[in-house]
């Protein structure tokens, strides 16, 4: 699978973390930034990194600032995005069964490592389950 990896000062050390077990994985990952902890704006990587997804040029996006939820509502704002602010592995595999979710979002101050990989994991590993799950998807993103 491809997919779009960013984050801001908040989030760069988880979104390293993750980046390099997508690649221990065999995905390819796409590094949009940050590469340091100064200061930077979270929707200009949010930005970025939808971008990828809905021009096709990567399957999936996940991003990483301090608690995730600024990276959501920056990345909800596109149309065609579906956002999941994650913290345990339940609600990111239902983001993935029945929102059929394409961007993840997590927050680097929230959770440790360890967990946030299993929430990638669980994430990356699940298919949309379709049918009605559709039809309501096709209710506020046509
Ligand atoms: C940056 O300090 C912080 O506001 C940002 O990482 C994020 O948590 C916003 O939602």
């Amino acid at each position: 699978m491809k997919i779009a990896i960013g984050s801001d000062h908040g989030g760069v050390e988880l979104k390293d973390t993750i980046l390099n077990f997508l690649k221990e994985q065999g995905h390819e990952v796409v590094d949009l930034g940050c590469n340091c902890k100064d200061s930077v704006d979270y929707p200009d990587y949010a930005n970025d990194v939808c971008d990828k997804v809905l021009g096709g040029e990567c399957n999936r996006g996940i991003l990483v600032c301090g608690t995730g939820m600024g990276m959501s509502m920056a990345a909800n704002r596109h149309m065609g995005i579906r956002a999941a602010l994650c913290v345990e592995p339940f609600t990111a595999k239902m983001s993935r069964e029945h929102n059929d979710a394409n961007v993840l979002c997590l927050g680097g101050r929230v959770i440790g490592p360890g967990l946030a990989l299993e929430v990638v994991n669980t994430w990356v590993a699940t298919e949309f389950a379709g049918g009605r799950h559709q039809r309501r998807i096709s209710m506020f993103s046509s």
